[in-house]
Formats: C-alpha cells, structure tokens, sequence
C-alpha cells in the first residue's frame, strides 16, 4: 500500500514517519534525525555521472582515462557538484562498457592503474566532492577467472556452482534449460564450448550470470566491497540490483512488461534484499557515511524495498526517466508518487533524467513523441527537433533541479548535448546492437556515450591530446563544446552553474515542495523562499506579481511573461 498524491504533505509525513519509527525502530528514527541536522550527505546531493570511456582522454589513445578524468576535476568542482558517479573502469574485456568485469579489484589498463584511481580519489575529496564506484553483482566478464576455470571443470563440480550451469532439455540437452531471454535479445542461455551443459547470462553471452545461494559468491563480494571502500571510495551504485537471485528451479516464464519494466521469476526476488542488508552492514562499519544507490529497475511499488533503512539510500527514479510525454500533470503526478513512495521508509527522492543506457534528454524531448525511449536512434530512425529539444531539456533541469531529495546528472547533459542520431552501424560497440541485428529500429545505447567535446577548434573537440576517439563525435559536437559555452551568459552550461549555486544557497535538495495550481500546461510550486514555474505549453503565460526573477531557461523577453517550454526561478516575495 502506497501513499497517493492527494495524502502528500507535512502532516502526513509526520505520520508516515511515526508509523515507520515503530516499524523499523532506532535505526529510522536516527536517519531522520541526520537528515534534520544536515548529516547524510546523500539525502540531497547533486551526482555526476561519469562514464570513464567518453569523459576525457589523458594519453590520446582515443579512450577516456583516470588521468583525463583528475585532470577536469576542476571543471566538475566549479560545475558545483557533490559527487561523482564512476561507470566501471574493472579490468575487463569491455563487451558491455565494461559492466563485464574480468577482476573487481584492478583497474584495466585502458583507463590507468590503481595508483591512478587513488589520485583521482584524493584529488576530488580535496575538492569536497564524494566518488561512488560501480559494482557489477548479477553476472561477470566469461574472461573472469572464475567462470575460466568453471569451464575447464566437469558438471556438478563446486567451479560450477558460482554460476548457473544446467543440462539442456531435448533429447540431446540440444535445447536452453528454459524460455528465458536476454535484455539485450536472443535467448538466456549460451552452451557452454564442447560441453553438454549451458550457462545463464541475462545479458550478453560473456556476462555469465553468478549463483547468489552459493556462500562464496556472498563472501567474495563483501571482500571485493571492503577492498574499495578501504580505498576511501564513498558508495556504490549497483548494477541490475533487481536480478542477482532467481526464483528457484528457473521455471519457464513469458517475457512481461508493466510500464517499461520487465517482470519475471528472473528479477526482483525477496532474496535480493538479505544480500543488501548484508552490505549494508559492512557500509556502517566504515566511518563518513558511504552509501549504495541501486540500479534496480522494477515495478514502482517495489522500489522502497530497496532503500528501507536497513537496506540502500538510494534508488534511481526511474519512474522520473522513464516519463513519457511532455505534461504537466503527467509530470506532477510522477514527482508526487516519487516523494510518496520514498517516504514511506524515510528514504530521499532521486530525480535522473539520462544516464549512459538512454537516449540523451536534449534529443528525447525533441521528439514527435516526447520523452519516449527509442531503443537507440539511428539515420534512418525520426530525427528529434534539437532546437526544441534542448529548450526542454533546460526547462526540466530546472524543474528537477529544484525538487527535493537528490538529483543526478549524465555527463553532458550540464551542455545541452544531444545524441549522436546518426552513427554509422560500422562503429556501434553496443552488444544490444548486434544481438539484435537486422531488427527495425534497434541501434543501441552508442549514440548516448560519444566522447565529450571541451574545445571546438581542438582535435577530437578537445576530448584528448589526440584526434582519437573510441566513438566518432558528430559535427554538432562543436556546438557544445565547454569552451564554446564556458563564460558566455544564457549557454547551457552557464545555466547549470547558476541552477546548482542558486540549488545550494538555498537548500532546495532538503526543502519541502508546495504546489501551486497555475493551469493546465503550467507545473508551479513552492520550495522554500523559491517559486518555481514551468510552461509545458507553448503559448506565453503571465508570471505572478511581485516575485522577482532569480533564472530563467530562456530569456524573458517580455517581462511579466513566461514563454512556453520554459521555466523560471523567482525569489518569493
Ligand atoms: C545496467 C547498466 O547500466 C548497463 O549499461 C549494462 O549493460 C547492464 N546493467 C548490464 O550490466
């Protein structure tokens, strides 16, 4: 049972909070007493995603690095984030980005060594700002050196019981154990080289899944936990969290969506949340509050499971991603039902609008079908409006920016940058692009993760030293560039600045949220001493009088007027 819009607001909340003191005691209680005196960092933090192939290039080798990434800490720090959020830099073979990882505990040579990592380390708490690594549970690289010597062993042997190796159906075992399929396409189940026997992988065929009931999987993750946060690192998001156990004997299961979410005796088992418990306790033993943030893509009403008191701080919003349509009300509905649900169990809200497995924001809502998920866009796909796209994009940063509770940020997405719509088939990596060959309008994440430009005029837009770069940048690339934008009132990224200066003087990340009813295509509310408006029509509305104008996403041409597809900050009155 969850909290509806209608019940939000401060007196409910209060009860909602006495109902959970008595549900899970102390441990509630002394989260909500930390949030009250500005502790938990988490509870309001503004998170940079990084996604170390694509941010920057130290050596030129075309690839994004450790050194490239120390090297604009600067630039992240006078952004004015509180975190950074690294994607894997494992050593791995990077079938899948590197969410195949080979060894937890190296880094891959691509992106530097360890020694690189703790400088980066050191250099951004330096800086006041908190890094939370990857961890990649559910399945590892077929290159990892466990799944390597549990297909040298014979079936039944204990090398095998870390994964999910079964005898095949048929006559002959010619046939996968069951129905299931991958995310990325095709079947479930791979056979396992000159071998009788197949192996799960919910993803692609070299991320074999792991074997959650057996103890040493369990051990060697708490180790592989301990060894980064020794290090100092501050949290960890973690990868599928809603897969790693499986309802028991694999029974056959028809592929099910509700909104977007996959459902299944494969995803979002009671199981899963002993393992975060678990972990939970090992985060506490460690001083400076690390914390978890979980990929865990399920139905929205089991999304506060993952994030009880005992369990995670965070979950991505994917409710908020996931949005399709450009409405008001669409729109408030979904950051009322977000507020409600996380509340329920005293967890903060997160509110992410990309991140590296989507189509970028700028181009998702310059679409005819606005805010809807393409799987990957390509030449032949639509292309999205991206002059009317960005001008939403900017209106949403500031209406997710001013929300309470903690808000992410994909790299690029501080530029306005769109995706890259029209990359050639010959340069895609992504593994969901050729499981899926030759199907219409599947093209993949790629578009979503071409390295970033800082310098228009530099080779590779300044990406690296080099004109190399893993993925090849579009033209309009230069555009965007950082230093095209750096400096020059009404860009993007100067936009970003002021958001996150203005979200931080005056507290917006632990304020409380009173709506407004402004009219049908208008979102207004109140967070504070901020009135906050956004226009999702396109014809002009008047603003409220006697509020001063502290940002808009757009010039006010006309003052007293609030232009469609654009939002304004005003300082209350
Ligand atoms: C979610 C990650 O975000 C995605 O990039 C990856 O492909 C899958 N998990 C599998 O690890």
């Amino acid at each position: 049972m969850f909290l509806r819009r209608k019940f939000l607001g401060t007196t409910v909340m209060s009860a909602v909070a006495l109902s959970l003191a008595s549900l899970y005691g102390s441990a509630y209680a002394a989260s909500t007493q930390a949030a009250q005196s500005g502790a938990e960092w988490w509870r309001n933090a503004v998170i940079y995603q990084v996604y170390p192939r694509s941010f920057a290039d130290g050596n030129g080798d075309g690839m994004g690095d450790m050194a490239g990434i120390t090297s604009r800490l600067p630039y992240l720090a006078r952004l004015g984030v509180n975190a950074v959020w690294l994607s894997p830099f494992y050593r791995s073979p990077q079938t899948d980005g590197g969410y195949d990882v080979a060894d937890y505990r190296a880094v891959d040579p691509l992106f530097g060594t360890l020694g690189d990592f703790e400088r980066l380390l050191k250099d951004a708490h330096e800086r006041s700002m908190k890094v939370i690594v990857d961890l990649v549970p559910n399945h590892t690289s077929d290159e990892h050196a466990w799944f390597q010597t549990a297909l040298k062993s014979p079936p039944g042997s204990a090398e095998r019981a870390r994964y999910i190796f079964r005898d095949g159906r048929g006559e002959n075992g010619e046939l996968p154990p069951n129905n299931w399929q991958s995310v990325f396409g095709g079947q479930a189940w791979s056979r396992a080289p000159g071998d009788k026997q197949w192996y799960l992988h919910l993803f692609d065929s070299k991320q074999p899944d792991l074997n959650w009931d057996n103890p040493q999987v369990r051990t060697e993750f708490e180790d592989i936990i301990r060894f980064w946060l020794k290090r100092g690192v501050d949290g960890f998001r973690v990868d599928v969290a809603q897969g790693l156990v499986k309802a028991s004997g694999l029974p056959d299961a028809e592929i099910k969506r509700e909104n977007g979410i996959l459902v299944g005796p494969m995803w979002d088992q009671e199981g899963v949340h002993e393992i975060y418990r678990s972990w939970r306790r090992i985060l506490n033993e460690y001083p400076g509050e690390r914390m978890m943030v979980a990929e865990a893509v399920v139905p929205t009403g089991s999304r506060p499971n993952y994030i009880r008191p005992d369990e995670m701080q965070q979950a991505f919003n994917f409710d908020y991603l996931l949005l399709e349509g450009w409405d008001a009300g669409k729109f408030r509905k979904v950051i009322d039902s977000s507020m409600a649900l996380a509340a329920t169990v005293g967890a903060p809200t997160t509110w992410v609008t990309s991140n590296h497995d989507v189509v970028r924001t700028a181009s998702r809502y310059g679409q005819s079908k606005p805010g809807h998920h393409p799987r990957g866009i390509g030449a032949t796909s639509e292309q999205p409006d991206e002059a009317l796209g960005l001008r939403r994009a900017r209106a949403l940063a500031l209406l997710t920016q001013a929300l309470p509770g903690s808000a992410y940020i994909y790299q690029g997405e501080e530029l306005g940058l769109p995706e890259h719509t029209t990359l050639e088939a010959k340069y895609r990596q992504d593994p969901e692009f050729f499981r899926n060959k030759g199907k219409e309008g599947i093209f993949g994440r790629d578009g979503c993760r071409v390295p970033l430009p800082w310098k228009a005029d530099a080779p590779s837009l300044g990406f690296g030293p080099s004109d190399k770069s893993w993925l090849p940048q579009p033209a309009a690339y230069a555009r965007y560039a950082v230093d095209r934008q750096e400096g020059v009132s009404g860009s993007t990224l100067e936009l970003y600045r002021q958001i996150l200066q203005l979200r931080r003087d005056y507290k917006l990340g632990s304020g409380q949220l009173h709506w407004i009813d402004a009219g049908q295509d208008v979102l207004a509310f109140d967070n504070g001493d901020l009135r906050v408006l956004i226009n999702f029509g396109t014809q002009d509305m008047a603003l409220p009088a006697g509020g001063h104008v502290l940002l808009s996403s757009e010039p006010l041409q006309e003052s007293g007027k609030l232009p469609g597809n654009t939002a304004v900050w005003l300082k209350r009155s």
